[in-house]
């Protein structure tokens, strides 16, 4: 596999954008963020923030009503949210993971119908892979949708889905053609209100508690022949590139979250007094913050360069490692998340342990990054098949 550096070059423009988008975070959506994680409620305040300033989903083209900005921008928008609450940033990843099937296969009339509510933030759109019993081994879903004249018929519960409840739209990957594996999958446009539609109990969770996670339950909904996205069979596929697309968001959510906590910790260390010093003073913290923070700017790096070949890819350029790259950063920035909360709690001692600073949640935000959108076992997995086919 052959690299083409040089990698990417953040405009002007993200960097203003980056400005905007943490100040609106640390006014409006930061004094927030604890009491989200306490309560389990939906960020509504965050959603209102977002939708204010038109960052709930940057990444609509402009033809659709959207903003227009690429995945680098959306990228940025998603970190820096999520550098002060990592739920509220799951509002323009998510939204950004619902439209991409429709945006890379959808017809048209899908593209017009659907992205422009999200685009002016009257809806929101989730995705729906995961069942019971098919999370790693996607392909393995039950849920069936069946022809029956110019109808559908879907069938089936999908788990663990992300703002379920909340968002308006979903993506639905369901078996056409029973088996004939990823080939006979094929994915639609379900509506909240399809009669049929129903949620099950939000999923008591270790982190991003403010970010619904529940099943949507299929009953015999019946939905327009033309809701399905792209030609029947093409859903699994869809699916998989459209991952493609949003691992990378997984990873800003990562660093995001990882960047709050060592801001924290440097804040922390340079204030707390022990042994007749400041903490910062011992060489033992000092190797601490210097790797947390290289660790960072290491997948940082990698994602953003993960961007630019995200925003090639979706402006019709055929770039043969974004899987590899997509994978790459989701694990890489993850796992790093994962180190960097933990040793920020370590460095706060027994405060980082407690409720009192916001590290603690961030260490339980940090260890979904390694699971959702498929696991870092999967991540390693898609990464070996590209190098080794
Ligand atoms: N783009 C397009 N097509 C692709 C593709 C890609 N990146 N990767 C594979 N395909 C195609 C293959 O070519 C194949 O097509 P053909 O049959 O025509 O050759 C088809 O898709 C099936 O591919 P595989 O044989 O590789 O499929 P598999 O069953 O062996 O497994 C997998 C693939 C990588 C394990 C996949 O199932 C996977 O990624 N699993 C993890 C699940 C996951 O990530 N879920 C995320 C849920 S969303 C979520 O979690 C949201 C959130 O957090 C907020
Ligand atoms: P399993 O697949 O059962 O895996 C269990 C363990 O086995 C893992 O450690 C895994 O890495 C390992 N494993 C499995 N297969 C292999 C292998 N071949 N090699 C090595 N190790 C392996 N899904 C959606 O569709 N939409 C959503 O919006 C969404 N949001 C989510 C939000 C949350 C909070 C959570 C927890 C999950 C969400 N998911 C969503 C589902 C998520 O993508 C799955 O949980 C994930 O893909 C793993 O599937 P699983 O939980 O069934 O674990």
């Amino acid at each position: 596999m052959s690299s083409d550096f040089p990698a990417y070059a953040p405009s002007e423009e993200h960097e203003l954008l980056r400005q905007t988008v943490r100040e609106l975070a640390e006014a409006k959506i930061a004094p927030h963020a604890a009491e989200v994680d306490e309560t389990g409620e939906f960020p509504q305040n965050a959603l209102d923030a977002l939708v204010a300033g038109d960052l709930h989903a940057v990444h609509v083209p402009e033809s659709y009503g959207g903003a227009g900005a690429d995945a680098l921008a959306t990228v940025i928008v998603i970190e820096e949210v999520a550098r002060v609450c990592a739920s509220s940033s799951l509002i323009p990843a998510v939204n950004k993971l619902g439209t991409v099937p429709v945006l890379l296969s959808g017809s048209e009339e899908l593209k017009k119908k659907y992205l422009a509510p999200v685009a002016r933030g009257e809806a929101m759109f989730s995705y729906a892979l995961s069942e019971p019993e098919a999370g790693s081994d996607a392909a393995s879903m039950k849920t069936r949708a069946v022809r029956d004249g110019d109808h559908w018929v879907l069938n089936g519960v999908k788990m663990w889905i992300t703002n379920a409840g909340v968002s308006e739209y979903y993506t639905v990957m369901a078996v056409t053609e029973p088996g004939a594996g990823a080939r006979g999958i094929s994915a639609f446009v379900v509506e909240k209100s399809d009669p049929g539609v129903s949620f099950g109990p939000k999923e008591r969770k270790l982190g991003i508690k403010g970010s619904p996670t529940r099943q949507v339950i299929l009953e015999d909904v019946r939905i327009p022949a033309d809701r399905i996205i792209g030609a029947e069979g093409t859903g699994f596929k869809t699916a998989l590139a459209t991952l493609d697309h949003t691992r990378i968001t997984i990873a800003a959510q990562a660093l995001g979250i990882a960047q709050g906590a060592l801001d924290h910790a440097v804040g922390y260390v340079k204030e707390r007094r022990q042994f007749g010093k400041s903490i910062a003073d011992f060489q033992g913290v000092q190797f601490m913050i210097a790797d947390m923070a290289m660790k960072i700017e290491a997948a940082r790096q990698l994602t953003y360069h993960a961007a630019i070949k995200s925003e090639r890819a979706m402006n019709g350029e055929k770039v043969p490692d974004l899987t590899f790259v997509s994978s790459a950063c989701k694990c890489l920035a993850s796992d790093a998340a994962m180190e960097v909360t933990t040793d920020a709690v370590q460095l706060l001692g027994g405060y980082g342990y407690t409720r009192d600073f916001p590290v603690e949640r961030m260490m339980r935000d940090a260890k979904i990054t390694q699971i959702y959108e498929g696991t870092n076992q999967i991540q390693r997995m898609v990464m070996a098949r590209q190098l080794l086919k």
